[in-house]
């Protein structure tokens, strides 16, 4: 029996538990029911409609009117809703899918595709690989992870302990051991007091050698690094960190990790994060906007010289005793693969570029216009921050209640923003119009201007 908005609002978050959000505090305060979405736009139980600044959560990079990826889905249930990829059987998409991504991630390297039901479980994969590629190669020492501060990287518990933020850690300790945390290229904070950002990357560059000699390189499996950290906070390193880190990485036998759960598919302007900073990792971590977010699924893409140590092992040492019962979920790789034909066919890249360029220069202007913006980040596509502070000399964090005002008032004016501690978080789909754009920031403008 469908049931009524009364009894929707009457048992929101009652009987549930939201994930990134105090249970009590979700009571209290009842999350926001969205019923419907067009376009760009959702709709929320009042009706009330809204841009969504958010792109649902970093992955409806096609919007939430996407027929062909649509079709394929319902196509699929019809075909083959279901069958594993375990050892001995496989499926047409699956397939197919392979080849598709193999061609998409060319130009980074990467040929081999490990499929996945979503971004967390994707870093695990490549962690996990990781320390399997050094063993079957003699190198059994090698299982430590470096990661960056601030650098997010999903909740399993591998992805939590190269988690850079205390947030996802501190509760769920203790986390796996060996993982070890470099400084985040970050200009508005850091422990060296360096705003330079070309100066910044090299102190961490620096940082990093120091930490791989004090560790021993021959105990350290991976480097996890977001070519441009999301939701720590949407930082974009300066354009000779990602290369610096690669460089290090392949001097010491330690492999790079591209994590691109947010990046991949032309959020930055380029196809990939990596491709924006010219950097061809070992392993890349994809899910989100592979199938517009409208089934979990997810790819680890790895490198020809990655593969070929498994492909040739002949010791057993390469048989993978890893996998999830929806990797290869043909209804995900069917989306996956109608979902890359349109984000093609449309350049999202192109249209990521020129709306972010504007989006950006909007939120320059906010910064200039209200003391509570400290820092604005952003200039690679649509992923933008808004930093607040409560005063710009000592860069304090504002009061708790100020970057919700800010989403709130935001959101009754005509825009769904994400506030993740005292950043304001822009993603919208790369579909927006310049339109879209002005009604983000017109939204903005009214609740900044409310606090
Ligand atoms: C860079 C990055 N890695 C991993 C994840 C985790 O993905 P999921 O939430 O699908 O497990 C996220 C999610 O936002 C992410 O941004």
């Amino acid at each position: 029996m469908p049931r009524d908005e009364n009894f929707l609002k009457a048992n929101n978050a009652r009987h549930l538990w939201h994930p990134m959000a105090h249970p009590a505090d979700s009571q209290a305060n009842p999350p926001t029911i969205v019923t419907g979405a067009q376009g760009v736009r959702i709709t929320d139980i009042d009706g009330h409609e809204v841009v969504d600044g958010v792109g649902g959560l970093w992955n409806v990079n096609l919007g939430y009117s996407c027929e062909p990826v649509k079709a394929a889905i319902t196509a699929q249930l019809d075909a083959l809703p279901y069958y594993s990829i375990f050892r001995g059987t496989s499926n047409d998409k699956v397939i197919e899918l392979a080849e598709e991504l193999k061609d998409f991630f060319a130009p980074d390297g990467l040929t081999r595709a490990f499929y996945t039901s979503g971004g967390g479980d994707s870093v695990e994969t490549a962690l996990r690989l990781a320390r399997q590629y050094h063993k079957i190669r003699g190198e059994a020492g090698r299982i430590k992870f470096l990661s960056l501060k601030k650098g997010y990287h999903g909740t399993h518990f591998g992805g939590a302990s190269v988690n850079g933020n205390a947030n996802f850690r501190t509760a769920y300790e203790p986390l796996l051991p060996g993982c070890h945390h470099i400084t985040a290229p970050y200009p508005y904070r850091n422990p060296f007091n360096e705003s330079d950002p070309a100066k910044l990357a090299q102190l961490i560059l620096a940082e990093l050698e120091d930490e791989i000699a004090f560790q021993g390189a021959g105990t350290i499996a991976a480097f996890i690094m977001e070519p441009i950290l999301g939701a720590g906070g949407v930082i974009p390193p300066h354009e000779s960190f990602m290369p610096g880190v690669a460089e290090i990485c392949r001097r010491n036998g330690i492999l790079l990790i591209a994590d691109e759960v947010i990046t991949a598919f032309g959020r930055t302007g380029a196809w990939t994060g990596s491709r924006l900073w010219g950097v061809q990792p070992d392993m890349m971590s994809t899910a989100k906007a592979i199938t517009n977010g409208y089934f979990p699924f997810g790819a680890v893409m790895i490198a020809d010289h990655v593969a070929e140590v498994f492909e040739k092992d002949e010791t057993g040492k390469a048989a993978i005793g890893h996998g999830y019962t929806y990797s290869g979920h043909p209804v995900g790789a069917a989306a996956a693969l109608a979902c890359l034909a349109e984000t093609r066919r449309l350049k999202v890249n192109e249209n990521a570029a020129a709306r972010g360029a504007e989006l950006f220069a909007g939120v320059q202007a906010l910064h200039a216009k209200y003391d509570v913006v400290g820092d604005v980040r952003g200039g690679h596509g649509l992923m933008i921050a808004l930093e607040l502070v409560s005063d710009r000399a000592t860069k304090a964090a504002p009061p708790k209640s100020v970057p919700g005002q800010v989403q709130k008032v935001a959101y009754d004016a005509g825009a769904m923003v994400r506030v993740s501690g005292p950043n304001v978080i822009l993603s919208p789909s790369l579909v927006l119009t310049s339109a879209d754009v002005q009604t983000i920031l017109t939204a903005l403008d009214a609740g900044l201007k409310s606090v």
